[in-house]
Parts: C-alpha cells; sequence; structure tokens
C-alpha cells in the first residue's frame, strides 16, 4: 500500500477510478480531520488520496497528488492562515479545474464566504464539518462526476464566420431553433463571443441574466439544476447560454473550462451548436476541439473566400479531418454571383456543402419576430435552412410517424392514394 506524501497516511489501495470520489486534505484541525476520516472509512467509494499539514508552495506542483486530473475534491482549512489558504485554492483551481475546492472556517461572515467562493471554492462548510452538511457537498460533487461520464449522447456543432457579417449569427440562430422545433430535438446554441454577441437578440430574448461565460467560471461545481438556472428558453423549444453584454465583467476564463463545460452540455443535449465570434481565438480552438463539425460561414467576396481557404488549411495543418468541415455560402444568388460556385470551389480547394439564399427583407423580418422556426411560409432563408436541419436531426421514426398519420388523413378523405 503506498503510503501518503506528508503524513505517512495509508492511501487507499489501488488506481484512481471514475466510481471513486478521491479527497485530499490541506491543514485540517484535528476534529473536522477526523470527521472527514470517519466519513472516509464508512463510504465505500471514497478515498483520501492525500492529507497534509501545510499550505501548498509553489515547489509542492511536483506532488503526485497535485498532478493533472487531481483528486475529486480538496478540503481546505481556511483558519490556520485564510491568505495562505487563498493562494492555496487559487492555485489548486487554476492548475486542477476538475477538483472540487472545500472551503472550511469556523467563520460565517458573508465576506468571507465570498472570499472563499473567489478563489474557486464550490463549497464553503461552517465548523464543525461532519455529519449531514459535509455529506451533502461530498454527494453533490459525486453526481457532478457522474453526469461528466454519462456517455456521450449530444453533438457539437460550431460556426465560424470566414469574416464578421457574414452571417454566422444568422444561420445557426435559425439552425438551432429549427433543430428544436421542426425536429423536436434537445438542442442548446451557445453564444462565445466574449462580449456583445447577437444571438439571443436575433431570437427576440432581450433580457438575460446569466451569460456563458458566467456558466464557465463555475464549471467544477456545473450539475443539471445549475444548468437550468443559467440557460434562457425560447418559444420553439431551443435553450440558449447568451454572450456576455458590454457591462457585464468576464474574468479570464481558462481555455481547458470551456472545453469541460462543452463535455458536460453534449451530455444534456442532442445538439450543441455554437455560435463563435469570427477568427481562431484560444475560446474558439478550445470549442473547436470539442465539436463532432466545424461549419465555416463564408459570403462570395474575395476576402471572406481567401480566409476560408486560410482556415480550411490550418485545419489540415491541425489534422482536423477535412471530412469534420464544411463550407457554407451564404447570401448565395444562384443568378447574379460576381464569383461563379466553380470559382468559389476553385479558390477554397473544396466542395461548398450548403448555399443559402440571399433574401435581406424576410431576414431582417425574421430577427424582428424572434423566432426563424414560426417563418417558414415567409421565408425561404428559413426552408433552406429547415432542409439542413432535418438532414442533421430528422428522426426516422419521426417521419415515418408523420407518413402513417398522412396516411390515415387521406384513408379519411377516400384517396386510398
Ligand atoms: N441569407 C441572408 N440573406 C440576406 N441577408 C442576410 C442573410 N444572412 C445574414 N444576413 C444579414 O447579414 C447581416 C450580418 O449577419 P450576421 O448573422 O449578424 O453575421 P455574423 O454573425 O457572421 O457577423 C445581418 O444584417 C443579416 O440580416
Ligand atoms: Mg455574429
Amino acid at each position: 500500500m503506498d503510503t501518503n506524501e506528508s503524513t505517512g497516511i495509508p492511501f487507499a489501495e489501488g488506481p484512481p477510478s471514475r466510481e471513486w470520489l478521491s479527497l485530499a486534505a490541506i491543514c485540517l484541525d484535528t476534529e473536522s480531520g477526523a470527521a472527514l476520516r470517519q466519513l472516509v472509512e464508512g463510504t465505500p467509494f471514497l478515498r483520501l488520496q492525500a492529507e497534509v499539514q501545510s499550505y501548498l508552495a509553489e515547489e509542492d506542483a511536483s506532488l503526485t497528488w497535485t498532478q493533472p486530473p487531481g483528486p475529486d475534491i480538496c478540503l481546505i482549512d481556511f483558519d490556520r492562515d485564510r491568505a495562505k489558504a487563498s493562494i492555496t485554492a487559487e492555485r489548486i483551481h487554476e492548475r486542477l479545474p476538475g477538483t472540487a475546492l472545500f472551503a472550511i472556517s469556523s467563520q460565517s461572515q458573508p465576506d468571507l464566504i465570498i472570499e472563499g467562493m473567489r478563489c474557486g471554492c464550490s463549497e464553503y462548510l461552517i465548523k464543525p464539518v461532519g455529519g449531514e452538511q459535509l455529506w451533502k457537498a461530498v454527494a453533490r460533487v459525486g453526481v457532478r462526476k457522474r453526469e461528466r461520464h454519462a456517455p456521450v449522447s449530444g453533438q457539437v456543432l460550431t460556426f465560424l464566420g470566414a469574416k464578421g457579417g457574414a452571417g454566422a449569427t444568422t444561420i445557426t440562430t435559425h439552425l438551432a431553433a429549427l433543430l428544436a422545433k421542426c425536429c423536436s430535438r434537445k438542442t442548446l446554441l451557445i453564444d462565445l463571443h466574449p462580449g456583445c454577441g447577437e444571438a439571443a437578440l436575433f431570437l427576440g430574448l432581450t433580457e438575460h441574466q446569466y451569460h456563458f461565460y458566467e456558466l464557465v467560471e463555475n464549471v467544477d461545481r456545473l450539475d443539471s439544476e445549475l444548468l437550468q438556472s443559467f440557460v434562457l428558453h425560447h418559444s420553439s423549444g431551443l435553450d440558449v447560454l447568451p454572450a456576455p453584454e458590454i457591462k457585464d465583467r468576464v474574468r479570464d476564463v481558462l481555455p481547458e473550462s470551456v472545453g469541460q463545460a462543452v463535455a458536460f452540455l453534449r451530455t444534456k443535449y442532442e445538439f450543441v451548436l455554437i455560435d463563435c465570434s469570427p477568427g481562431l481565438t484560444n475560446q474558439n480552438l478550445a470549442v473547436i476541439t470539442h465539436s463532432d463539425h466545424v461549419y465555416i460561414i463564408t459570403v462570395a467576396e474575395v476576402a471572406a473566400l481567401r480566409n476560408v481557404a486560410r482556415l480550411l488549411d490550418y485545419f489540415t495543418r491541425r489534422e482536423f479531418g477535412q471530412d469534420k468541415v464544411d463550407v457554407i455560402v451564404n447570401r448565395h444568388n444562384a443568378k447574379n454571383n460576381v464569383i461563379t460556385d466553380a470559382q468559389i470551389e476553385k479558390a477554397i480547394r473544396k466542395k461548398v456543402f450548403w448555399n443559402v439564399p440571399n433574401h435581406y427583407q424576410q431576414v431582417i423580418q425574421t430577427i424582428n419576430a424572434g423566432d426563424p422556426s414560426a417563418q417558414l411560409s415567409n421565408s425561404a432563408v428559413a426552408r433552406s435552412l429547415l432542409s439542413w436541419a432535418e438532414a442533421l436531426g430528422g428522426k426516422p421514426e419521426a417521419q415515418a410517424e408523420k407518413k402513417k398519420w398522412g396516411r390515415y388523413f387521406l384513408g379519411l378523405f377516400g384517396d386510398k392514394g
């Protein structure tokens, strides 16, 4: 049996496992330490991975238990030295974003609790710890871990404009609402713009309390319940995580945390559509890594097509797989294109996947009405995107059901055709 690096306390046997929750304790006082050990001993799926009696210094980065992915839970006693405890929490939060941090303290003033939360703690437990309070906090992490490791179900589709104004937001909002409404697919739209995204606005959702980056900041305590408190519900059935407003303070979020949030969200939705700002920013790259498919939205203009060619080159160099990237020509005008379809495909050295027709009035009308799925009779753009949505999310059973009812009604009216 291995022994603990600092105290000689034996490790639990065997390697870390998905079924276990591993814990580390830092500077716990005697009573809290005893309560924790009692909980671990009485709970088969808990393992005490490390128990140390000093706060984490820079050089401790080499300790085995501080290597990613780290323990599932790290309990830090804040009473011995608050400043050092905060630095320890920040260090662990930055280095091990998947580790849930519990602050333990006998002090319960609100400003101290907020301070604990700010340095990355998802729980603030008041002494004496133990019993139900500790058990419930640990159980919450267990539920989140299970949800995170739930079998991957959803598809993550990322939409990247070749340049600003190419139509990425228009296309993403249309497709997402159509997947939700017309294909009955559980769909989430994420607006990844770091500020001033327009996806929620295009869907008539002008009021929101939270944005996507706040959800990412809370990724270590993300579960279904927290998610529900963040998403906006659109009349089409679509859920939306909007972008921050100008006035919203956005802290620097780690690209790994963005990736972790997307990985969780795909376990909750059948489709996760992500509207990106143009360019290969760190955030965009983080979601692209977790994407099943990337759609580059362009218009038939020289500058945009040049960017498409560059993006495709980039994806080839990074071995992202040409089959996972498609190019969409928006505002396509079959009759009056200055640059022809053949010239486009020659310039980008790839077949165009979808042409979306150019109808400015219709698109503006849809934005004003706020629901692309309610505009099918008025909008050739929405109808074009419905065909794409059906190709992506049309459920064969649903189609069969429709045909069955179609036959039933024809039968009623005497047409046995
Ligand atoms: N298929 C289309 N036909 C006509 N106008 C469009 C079409 N798609 C987008 N637009 C218009 O182009 C402008 C930019 O679209 P937007 O979706 O905001 O681009 P992006 O998100 O790439 O910056 C908007 O005014 C929108 O109404
Ligand atoms: Mg946009």
